[in-house]
């Protein structure tokens, strides 16, 4: 065996095993109720089966164009245009990723050069920090508060230099559930008018919004929406996380220095998968019924938990639930959260490794995509603590 020790230095020294890996694999360990990992537990709807298996029977089975089918690009073009009133022009300004994900290493790899500076709020989504650090960048975070997650906007502007290159936003917000208002977004904007920084909105979850809220979108925002990439996620709107399938849009400017890395990092996503969106897109309610179906779930498990000692501050979007644990505990998020996967068969996920210095307000998270059994399961735990 070749001994690689001195002559391998790590690009992510800092990396380890992330804490939805351990968490998912005491979960099977413990045969715990596993509501750590944002995915559903409930299929697709079978028409999906039914279109991706049609596709396939008529002959998409080899490489898709580069940049997406252009029907799936023409369709996701219509329903921004609908929802946002803005147009991204389907030929040179929206491209299809694997998931999201790929779509933000891809942009962050586009732009971010060494010892360039990119701005994160904390409790970041995990993989943001560390495409900004194997490309040599430097993430600069903006601690949210942790009680009502709001952005303290003096405190973002303070944090911008002429290093900085890049911003990422994530609205509906992964973990805490809140939502960006209308008035964040006007911040925003005007916090970075005049400069030639770029945006990364991480709307994933953006048809996962509560309470007859709205969803701001970057695309809504003109001056915004000219130095923005967004990024969606089928995976999290259909129910198929693992299709890993999404998209991002972006000026054509930019978009164009985006797919030259594309195209040599993937070069092009699942044919048969993308004929079949196109087509399940028609039908604005496949996504327009999702606000609903995640707004019964939440209150089935927050009313649920109302009778337990853990207290929440109601999610806004996501499927997520925050939930404070500071009145049945002082162990730390971690401590408590294997404990609660050890000794009670439920797995939730600790968010002190998404805060700057590992801050631990005693706060995990509960995914709640999940079947009504499943979540009165979760409550029964819950409530016994
Ligand atoms: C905020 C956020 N962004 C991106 C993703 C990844 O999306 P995809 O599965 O489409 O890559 C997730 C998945 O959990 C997420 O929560």
């Amino acid at each position: 065996m070749p001994n690689f020790d001195h002559r391998i230095t790590s690009k992510l020294p800092n990396v380890k095993t992330t804490i939805f890996t351990t968490m998912g694999q005491l979960a099977h360990k413990y045969q715990a109720l596993n509501l750590s990992q944002g995915f559903p537990n409930f299929d697709p709807d079978p028409e999906l089966f039914q279109l991706v298996t049609q596709a396939m029977r008529d002959g998409y089975n080899q490489y898709a164009p580069m940049a997406g089918v252009m029907e799936l690009r023409e369709m996701i073009s219509q329903k921004i245009g609908q929802l946002y009133d803005r147009h991204y022009h389907p030929e040179n300004e929206i491209t299809i990723t694997v998931g999201a994900t790929q779509a933000i290493f891809t942009i962050i790899t586009t732009f971010i050069r060494p010892m360039d500076e990119v701005i994160v709020f904390k409790p970041v989504y995990d993989c943001y920090e560390p495409a900004i650090e194997v490309n040599g960048g430097i993430s600069v975070p903006v601690q949210l508060n942790n009680l009502d997650f709001k952005v303290d906007w003096d405190e973002f502007r303070s944090k911008i230099t002429p290093r900085t290159k890049m911003v990422i936003i994530n609205n509906p917000h992964n973990p805490s559930g809140t939502i960006l208002s209308e008035m964040d977004m006007l911040e925003l904007q005007h916090s970075l008018k005049g400069t030639d920084i770029i945006v990364i909105s991480d709307e994933v979850y953006e048809h996962i919004v509560f309470d007859g809220e709205v969803h701001e979108s970057a695309a809504k925002y003109e001056d915004l929406s000219n130095r923005t990439f967004i990024c969606g996620s089928f995976g999290k709107t259909f129910h198929i996380t693992g299709w890993k399938i999404g998209y991002c849009t972006g000026p054509a400017e930019l978009m164009r220095e985006f797919r030259k890395t594309h195209q040599f990092n993937v070069f092009c996503v699942d044919h048969a998968v993308q004929k079949a969106l196109a087509t399940y897109l028609r039908e604005p309610q496949h996504y327009l019924q999702l606000n609903q179906l995640y707004q019964d779930k939440r209150n089935l498990f927050v009313s649920g938990i109302s009778n337990s000692r853990f207290k929440a501050k109601v999610c806004q979007g996501t499927y997520f639930q925050l939930l404070d644990y500071n009145a049945i505990s002082n162990a730390g998020d971690e401590d408590f959260a294997e404990q609660l996967v050890r000794e009670h068969g439920i797995a939730c996920i600790p968010i002190s490794s998404f805060n700057t210095n590992g801050l631990d307000k005693h706060l995990v998270r509960f995914c709640f995509a999940k079947t009504d059994e499943t979540l009165e399961k979760a409550i029964g735990i819950l409530c016994k603590l």
